[in-house]
């Protein structure tokens, strides 16, 4: 059965590379998930920081399962009053600072990184957008105008022509802040860059970024997709760096497993996609009900649980059990999100072939493959992070 089912996946579902994993996923619970045949895989990838509350968590199967036998899709998002969305967006809005309190719901990260670059235009009334170097933000073709120069070319190339009037500048670098204009609509900015290989903003660089948006009257858009909801050792990196943009954008764990995203802003930010033209911002699915129960039940483990705040000291238990290895050249981290620095792609990618025999997931970053990426769930136990680590020390033996 299994070789028919991948020869089947091989012809029948769209591939995104030449050489896919190919493991066959049976069921998964808490930090693990399991082949047909009971092979056991620590999952320290969480599908790209999703997985916060770990696999199959009963509060979030039950709460899907309870609102899909209440309702599921009615009509288009924006129109009708359902509690699953509005209770959301009220516990979403209450642990963001203020202003932040209007979530405009949609299906994934790039279509709220979408809604956030046209509210900026709409507000601002200008057009040019500044992103990161080394920044991703999606991969619909808004998004990936976004992707920086010249690291990003090699994808924006295929693809042109894309958005006008988009430049990058160096994250970290003050001296670059200048090229924020009058110009510029806004600027977006991973807090903590993740496909850069896990790059965290240097001391004040996020608060002269703010100040220099203020300057010019351009807007500040941090896009928390990959780092929201405790994956830094806060609920948001936002707040762990106590810099409040205008607008952020949210996906991955936002769902509790299920497809969500949003971008949130300050009501009188938000209503000016009500009017001229009406309609400006439409989406079917957004705010899908099942997807915000789970969501919301996502959100209330973390918090019951102290799941964010026990990210930075489960994060700091990897390091120290890592960072002395002779093949480790150094550890870049933010709260539960590592990345392990080889210094050599050779390297990484003899380590996910042991990892893929050992029962290991891991993978490397679109921008940086000489280093692998350890995000699990942010309920891993210490007992959990210390075996995985001590799977990880043998295959780095062997190198
Ligand atoms: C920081 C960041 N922004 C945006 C996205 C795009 O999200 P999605 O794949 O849901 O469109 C990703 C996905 O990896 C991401 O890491």
């Amino acid at each position: 059965m299994g070789t028919i089912l991948r020869k089947a996946f091989l012809e029948h579902v769209g591939q995104t590379s030449p050489s896919p994993m190919m493991i066959e996923v049976a069921r998964a619970e808490g930090v693990f998930f399991y082949t047909p045949s009971g092979k056991r895989y620590y999952d320290l990838v969480a599908g790209v920081s999703v997985s916060n509350v770990g696999h199959a968590n009963p509060a979030v199967v039950r709460a899907v399962q309870e609102q899909a036998g209440r309702y599921m899709h009615i009509m288009v998002y924006g129109e009708m009053v359902e509690r699953p969305q509005v209770e959301y967006a009220v516990r979403i809005a209450s642990l963001l600072p203020d202003p932040l309190e209007s979530v405009y719901f949609v299906n994934s990260g790039a279509e709220a990184v979408e809604g956030a670059m046209k509210l900026a235009k709409r507000c601002t009334g200008r057009t040019e957008i500044i992103s990161m170097r080394r920044a991703y933000h999606g991969s619909t073709q808004g998004a990936m105008s976004l992707m920086g120069t010249p690291e990003g070319e090699e994808w924006k190339n295929a693809f042109r022509p894309l958005l006008p009037d988009v430049r990058s500048i160096e994250f970290n670098s003050f001296d670059e802040l200048q090229c924020i204009t009058g110009r510029t609509a806004c600027v977006i900015a991973e807090p903590v860059q993740g496909e850069a290989g896990v790059r965290p903003p240097a001391d004040d660089y996020l608060q002269a970024l703010r100040r220099r948006c203020d300057e010019v009257g351009a807007m500040l858009v941090f896009d928390e997709i990959q780092t929201g909801f405790g994956r830094t050792g806060e609920m948001f990196a936002s707040v762990k760096y106590g810099v409040t943009p205008d607008i952020v954008c949210l996906a991955k764990a936002l769902g509790g497993g299920m497809p969500l995203g949003a971008f949130v802003a300050s009501r009188e930010v938000m209503n000016t996609l009500t009017v001229n033209p009406t309609l400006g911002h439409i989406t079917t699915f957004g705010g899908h009900p099942v997807c915000c129960a789970a969501g919301l039940a996502a959100l209330d483990y973390i918090v019951e649980n102290r799941l964010a705040e026990k990210a930075e000291a489960k994060g700091a238990l990897y390091e120290s059990l890592l960072a002395d290895h002779p093949q480790v050249k150094e550890i870049r981290r933010s709260g539960l999100l590592l990345a392990v620095e080889l210094g050599s792609s050779d390297k990484m990618f003899a380590m996910m072939e042991m990892f893929a025999r050992e029962g290991i997931m891991s993978d490397w970053f679109l921008y940086c493959d000489t280093a692998f990426r350890i995000s699990p769930p942010l309920t891993i136990s210490e007992d959990e992070i210390r075996d995985s680590a001590h799977i990880i020390r043998k295959c780095l033996d062997r190198l």
